[in-house]
């Protein structure tokens, strides 16, 4: 039964969503079998594994149907080309479900009464979610067990990541009992700048320290360019130090995974 792990930040360019591509396809590449859903509008994630313009155009079904709950969400699954990696995809059309969800009675849970259909048949599901605290993140939060936050290295970083733990606190009260946070990632981190290691021990001085992967994702001009090319890192550039630090950080979400199955 797989774990669901929901890759959450409110803010946009904090790299969600090339955590949660890299992480996937790194899994995947270990012999996990992975799910990617996406669930922003922007369709990023679906993008970055190389499903864009026409292929974009051809798809069935998405995110949003699911969700909608207007199909099984198999139907809207597809393999991608990368080891043990499947996606569910989304586009623009997603947006109107932040409206149309409105009416639903369980209007929070609608992802996670699609997910738990294909639970058993993936190791691990990740959910690349969109940057806001809206409807469609709150299905991504009530659909997980953990989430991972990836956060910037900045001073004002820490207001808003403050104020997730508070939501995933208040989700887990009232909806999602399991819920709880994997880890906070580091990401876009510049070792050579000085004012980001001491930006990095103020922020780590504020919470605990067992919340934060060891694993840091440092400012890499290869993960900016692997999106465009349609492939993770670990495809784009196995070499580089962004498809490296990713490769860390997937070998630890594993591990804790691993742990996790024990008690699902
Ligand atoms: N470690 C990194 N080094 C360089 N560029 C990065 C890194 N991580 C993310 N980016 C780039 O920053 C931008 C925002 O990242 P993205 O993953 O789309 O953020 P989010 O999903 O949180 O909005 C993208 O253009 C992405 O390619
Ligand atoms: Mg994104």
């Amino acid at each position: 039964m797989a774990v669901i792990i929901s890759i959450v930040n409110q803010k946009g360019g904090v790299a969600k969503t090339t955590t949660a591509v890299n992480v996937a396809a790194a899994l995947g590449a270990m012999g996990k079998k992975v799910l990617l859903v996406d669930l922003d509008p922007q369709g990023n994630a679906t993008a970055g594994l190389g499903i864009s313009g026409g292929a974009k155009r051809e798809l069935e079904y998405t995110t949003y149907d699911v969700i909608m709950g207007e199909v099984r969400p198999a139907q809207a699954v597809i393999k991608t080309r990368f080891k043990n990696l499947w996606l569910m995809p989304s586009t623009q059309a997603l947006a109107e479900a932040e409206i149309k969800l409105l009416k639903f009675e369980n209007k929070n849970l609608q992802l996670k009464k699609a997910i738990l259909q294909i639970r058993d048949e993936y190791d691990v599901i990740l959910i690349d979610c969109l940057p806001s605290l809206g409807v469609l993140a709150l299905n991504g939060l009530n659909a997980c067990d953990r989430i991972i936050i990836p956060m910037q290295c900045e001073p004002y970083s820490l207001e808003g990541v403050a104020e997730l733990i508070a939501i995933v606190k208040r989700v887990k009260k009232s909806s999602n009992r399991s819920l709880q946070v994997m880890g906070i990632v580091f990401t876009m981190v510049d070792s050579k700048l000085k004012v980001n290691r001491e930006v990095m021990r103020a922020i780590k001085s504020k919470f605990p320290e067992d919340i934060f992967f060891n694993a840091e994702i440092p400012r890499n001009v290869r993960l900016t360019e692997a999106p465009s090319h349609g492939e993770p890192i670990m495809y784009y550039d196995p070499n580089s130090k962004g498809s490296e630090a990713y490769g860390q950080l997937a070998r630890e979400v594993a591990k804790k995974c691993k742990a996790m199955e024990e008690m699902l």
